[in-house]
């Protein structure tokens, strides 16, 4: 269901669940990519004369207030970018909230504290949940789901909220939908996959079930050394979930029975220690325990040649989903496999799509602009879940 399917909005108090969990270091936002990406729907729905209630989570604490996760420096970077004051209450239902909400004219936004401050929004119990999502309901005409990033989670805003007021997807959703069922309905071939990030385990699902649908799969990042280990190789301290070795290598055996490139990297950039100023040295992939830091040695990057060839197999891709850092690209000596693999992703004449906060963030952090990319997705582990196939709780309510 779209925004229109909610007849007209003047005067009607809309609550619409953003997802604008961005990064902050000390206070200070380090990406708004996810502010920008809510714009749409809100100016949207300020010129259809609505009353806008904006309501989202920031991090993971555990249903009460602290003041790390505060959505106070969002509400302010939310007023810039829209160029309107943005009002903020500081908490998410309660007195102060209704008279905030009650107190709104046409067009006017207000954005609550961040929603995981009360139990009831991620409890497990669905009871919980939905006499949360009363309280959030009674704030409230219709609601509008444009939390692209939360729709895997069945959580109080998410799903019960939908089920107790008119509802309907936001501009975001419906955007990221309509690209990412591209990927899964009809990529255009070769289609290439690369992950990598850190750990395989919260990459499983999908790996199982893209080995049945894409040609060829780069597999970079800290998951790296659990397949190279899967091999047979040592990886001397670099990171290894030695509990998925037998399941990673059943996927390298599945992959070469229906013939779907795995491509591991050639070369790797190993480091005496986890640290920006470590002493490091490229080696060859199945040589890191020769390498002179010995034991001690951590691959923080793909090697130069590695990022090479990945490159070359995007350049013939026609469509590429990429979700997860090649290394630790925080530190610029361990930055070059994300560099050249966002480089080659600009330079492709293939549809680009990037996912994931972590990937998003690092090819901002890069100096490269989301207009390089075919689309940069604003949910990681929701894109993810889309892109294996499952059932995501939060679209299936707007359904
Ligand atoms: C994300 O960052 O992927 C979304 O905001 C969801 O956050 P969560 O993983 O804490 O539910």
């Amino acid at each position: 269901r779209t925004i229109e399917s909610l007849g007209s909005l003047r005067s009607r108090t809309v609550i619409v669940r953003c997802d604008l969990n961005v990064p902050l270091t000390d206070g200070v936002i380090t990406d708004d990519g996810r502010i920008r990406a809510s714009l749409t729907t809100i100016r949207e729905l300020r010129a259809a004369g609505a009353r806008v209630v904006l309501i989202s989570h920031l991090g993971r604490p555990k249903g009460a207030p602290e003041a790390r996760y505060s959505l106070r420096p969002v509400a302010v970077r939310m007023g810039e970018l829209l160029g309107a004051p943005v009002g903020f209450v500081e908490e998410t239902v309660g007195a102060e909230a209704s008279a905030a909400v009650g107190a709104l004219g046409e067009g006017d936004v207000v954005l609550l504290e961040n929603l995981r401050f009360n139990p009831g929004e991620t409890s497990a119990d669905e009871q919980d949940r939905r006499a949360f999502a009363e309280r959030l309901a009674a704030l409230g005409d219709a609601f509008v789901s444009d939390g692209f990033g939360v729709v895997h989670r069945r959580q109080a805003s998410v799903t019960e909220l939908a089920q107790l007021l008119p509802s309907a997807a936001g501009r975001l959703v419906a955007a990221e939908l309509e690209v990412l069922q591209r990927l899964t309905e009809r990529p255009e071939r070769p289609y290439t996959v690369v992950l990598g990030g850190s750990k395989v385990s919260d990459k499983l699902g999908v790996i199982s079930h893209l080995i049945e649908r894409v040609d060829t799969l780069l597999i970079g990042g800290g998951m790296l050394f659990t397949f190279l280990a899967a091999q047979g190789h040592g990886v001397a301290s670099s990171l290894l979930e030695a509990d998925q070795l037998d399941t990673v290598r059943g996927y390298l055996a599945d992959a070469e029975k229906r013939g779907v490139r795995i491509v591991l990297p050639i070369d790797v950039v190993v480091a005496e220690a986890f640290a920006a100023d470590a002493d490091h040295a490229v080696v060859p992939a199945d040589a890191i325990e020769s390498s002179r830091f010995g034991a001690a040695g951590i691959g923080l990057d793909i090697g130069p040649a590695s990022a090479q060839a990945f490159a070359e197999v995007i350049a013939e891709s026609s469509t590429v989903f990429w979700n997860g850092p090649m290394g630790v690209f925080e530190m610029d000596a361990f930055a070059n496999g994300t560099r050249t693999l966002a480089q080659a992703l600009t330079e492709t004449d293939g549809f680009t799509v990037v996912g994931g906060g972590d990937s998003a963030a690092a090819v901002r952090a890069l100096g490269f602009d989301d207009d390089q990319f075919g689309h940069i997705s604003t949910g990681g582990g929701a894109s993810l879940e889309f892109l294996e196939g499952k059932q995501l709780p939060g679209l299936e309510v707007l359904a």
